[in-house]
């Protein structure tokens, strides 16, 4: 995959089935720009319905999590392969939801990340710092031990099948955004933690979306800034009128 806007939705545990359908008949309904990818997060029960009412439309449904066992005893979970089944081939993993309320850190984000590869899916992969890490000035180096450990063991070919999502912890659902220049300054960061650890070339390549209350209003400055490549949106993305003004909202 070589760089590229993208817009997704992480609907989270919101909208039951009739709700989903009402949603993506709207976006249904809209114009997608051409050079924009757009996808849609909808939680697990609603995927099917979903991929099969965007078929033939520009918009992807996504996966919010998946386990990473290949099958058996894990009662409640969902695997690649019944994602797969259900026309998903993208899968979000390590939002900050899942590793703050079901404590998914490092070894378990890794284990998942190989399941989604080996299936060859496509991984929305998140993380980022919690306030006090910012109060204290120890953002860069959470952001880069989160990497460190769910990442970095994949292979450069892999790197193709990476998407990568900065959530400052502060910033999601608060109503508080990262600035522009904040986003711009992590988005770098991480660029240079990617060339370090492999090279320029996948550093230069991989899609950096920012994520933590994008609205409308303040989109198109934050994905002004050369290393945002887009957004990875929750409360906005609920609404079609507001999640599409946020799509269109590249220069
Ligand atoms: P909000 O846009 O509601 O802050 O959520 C961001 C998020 O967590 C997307 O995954």
């Amino acid at each position: 995959m070589t760089r590229q806007k993208i817009v997704a939705g992480n609907w989270k545990m919101n909208n039951d089935l009739s709700e989903t359908e009402a949603l993506l008949g709207d976006l249904k309904n809209q114009v997608i720009p051409e050079n924009v990818t757009v996808m849609v997060a909808p939680a697990f029960t609603n995927l099917y319905s979903a991929f099969d009412s965007v078929r033939e439309d520009a918009i992807e449904v996504v996966a919010q999590n998946m386990h990473q066992a290949s099958n058996g005893a894990f009662t409640g979970e969902v695997s690649a392969a019944m994602l797969l089944s259900v026309g998903v081939k993208t899968v979000i993993l390590g939002h900050s939801e899942r590793r703050q309320y079901f404590n998914e850190g490092s070894k378990i984000l890794s284990e998942k990340v190989n399941a989604a590869l080996e299936n060859n899916m496509t991984v929305i992969f998140c993380f980022g710092e919690g306030l006090e890490d910012r109060k204290s000035e120890n953002h860069f180096e959470i952001v880069k031990q989160q990497l460190a450990g769910g990442l970095f063991h994949i292979s450069e070919e892999n790197w193709s099948s990476i998407v990568l999502a900065y959530e400052p912890v502060w910033a999601i659902g608060t109503g508080e955004t990262a600035s522009p220049e904040q986003a711009q300054e992590m988005h770098g960061y991480i660029r240079t933690l990617i060339s370090e650890n492999y090279n320029n070339t996948i550093a230069e390549r991989v899609s950096i979306l920012y994520g933590g209350s994008v609205k409308p209003g303040n989109a198109k400055e934050i994905f002004g800034k050369k290393d945002v490549d887009g957004g990875l949106i929750g409360g906005a993305a609920l609404k079609c009128e507001d999640f599409m003004a946020i799509v269109n909202a590249f220069e």
